[in-house]
């Protein structure tokens, strides 16, 4: 067992090294403790996966070997490895076989500069700590964590404490984009070839009519009375309504409105079924009334880049005075930055801050975020309008009243 570190003191403002290989990015950036980001450098392996039609972990791997050392030394080209004072690096949930490339190299360097302490990150808290780099976000907030592995819904309370009011049944929000986008062809189109599929199908939906269109019912949605999400059944609705209708954007002639319309239905669909979540999130925490809920709201993980998506929660939030913060698009998407930040929150409050790597450490391909809180949501059991912005407030008023009464 190696243990906790006693924190050193530094001259200068205590700087972190990020490290971050849990999917096809190979990230790093150096970030400090006023909250400035010194460097930061990505290197992308979309166009190596993108004709697999998905993550290739054997490519993956062989990236993120090639990568690490060029990306790491342009992090570091102007900055002096005596002024770092850990090396933060993403140990998991993710693709195993990347995540060992950042550890192996992060292994490499602390057995180089002795100094070094080490930091194991949990991704998903990384994505949850964010916005607090770039916004002035105290604990406790709500968090909706939507990315291409994941959908949490969660209250954190500081560093390491997080409740999960629900999460995915089956797939991530950002695999139905992605899927969906496949099957479009998405890639074969030349306006959004070079996108990844959440982004390509957001493109595509400016100039699209959603109604054209309709995937859920309200109904299957306002059924569930918890804040767990599923994208699975939506997929294969996509999936028929594309091979009934021929929607494949390589096709010579296809109707390129109606694959605009349809994608605005699908950014819709995804949309929506996240708003119902986020909005019984909210009215249960009104409910229980509890002192941890403080009426802030925080979007992150890659979908959260979706402009629609935050347009829709933004409304939601205006609605019930909830206050939303949103960590600007190019950290929502996986990065170094949120894992240097990550390091750097956990090295003030010497949280898992060892002085070297363990020699038993092994990535973890699945880690769950903190406590399930699931069941208090569906004891609750609110029901939440589809279409909310046709209720009066005095509905609302009803919906806490009967809780309150229960
Ligand atoms: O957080 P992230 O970079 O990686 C994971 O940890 O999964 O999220 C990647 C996901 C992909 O599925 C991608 O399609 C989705 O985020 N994404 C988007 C947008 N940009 C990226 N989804 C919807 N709208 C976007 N603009
Ligand atoms: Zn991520």
């Amino acid at each position: 067992m190696i243990r906790s570190l006693t924190i050193k003191r530094f001259y200068h403002s205590l700087r972190v090294l990020g490290i971050e290989t849990s999917c096809d990015d190979t990230s790093a950036a150096v970030v400090d403790g006023d909250r400035t980001i010194i460097s930061q450098a990505c290197r992308n392996q979309f166009k190596y996966h993108q004709p697999w039609g998905g993550i290739v972990p054997s490519i993956a791997k062989n990236h993120h070997y090639e990568n690490l050392v060029p990306v790491v030394a342009e992090v570091m080209k102007d900055i002096e490895w005596n002024t770092i004072a850990a090396i933060a690096t993403s140990i998991k949930p993710g693709l195993v076989i990347s995540l060992w490339q950042g550890i192996k190299f992060t292994r490499q360097l602390l057995e180089k500069y002795t100094h070094l302490s080490f930091i194991p990150i949990h991704h998903m808290e990384a994505h949850a700590l964010t916005v607090r780099l770039t916004h002035d976000v105290p604990f406790p907030y709500m968090v909706l964590l939507a990315s291409g592995g994941h959908c949490i819904l969660a209250i954190v309370e500081d560093i390491d404490k997080f409740y999960r009011l629900g999460e995915t049944q089956d797939i991530a929000p950002g695999e139905a984009f992605d899927k969906s986008a496949r099957e479009l062809k998405l890639h074969k189109h030349p306006l959004v070839e070079n996108m990844v599929g959440g982004a390509a199908i957001e493109y595509l939906a400016r100039e699209g009519y959603e109604k054209r269109y309709q995937l859920i019912t309200p109904k299957y949605s306002a059924k569930m009375r918890d804040c767990s999400f599923s994208f699975g059944g939506m997929l294969s609705q996509i999936r028929r309504v594309i091979e009934k209708d021929g929607l494949y954007s390589e096709s010579s002639n296809v109707d390129e409105q109606k694959l605009k319309d349809f994608s605005a239905c699908i950014q819709s669909s995804i949309v929506r079924h996240i708003e119902t979540r986020v909005h019984r999130a909210i009215l249960f925490c009104d409910a229980i009334q509890k002192p941890q809920w403080k009426r802030r709201l925080v979007l992150s993980g890659g979908v959260a880049s979706n402009l629609y998506l935050r347009q829709r929660i933004n409304d939601l939030c205006t609605h019930y005075g909830v206050e939303l913060f949103c960590p600007p698009v190019e950290f929502c998407t996986d990065n170094g930055v949120m894992i240097a930040w990550n390091g750097i929150e956990r090295y003030r409050q010497n949280m898992n801050v060892f002085e070297r790597m363990s020699d038993t450490l092994v990535p973890e391909g699945r880690a769950p975020l903190g406590s399930d809180i699931s069941e208090q949501v569906c004891a609750c059991n609110i029901s939440v309008p589809f279409d909310w912005k046709s209720i009066l407030e005095k509905k609302h008023v009803t919906v806490i009243e009967n809780l309150n009464k229960q």
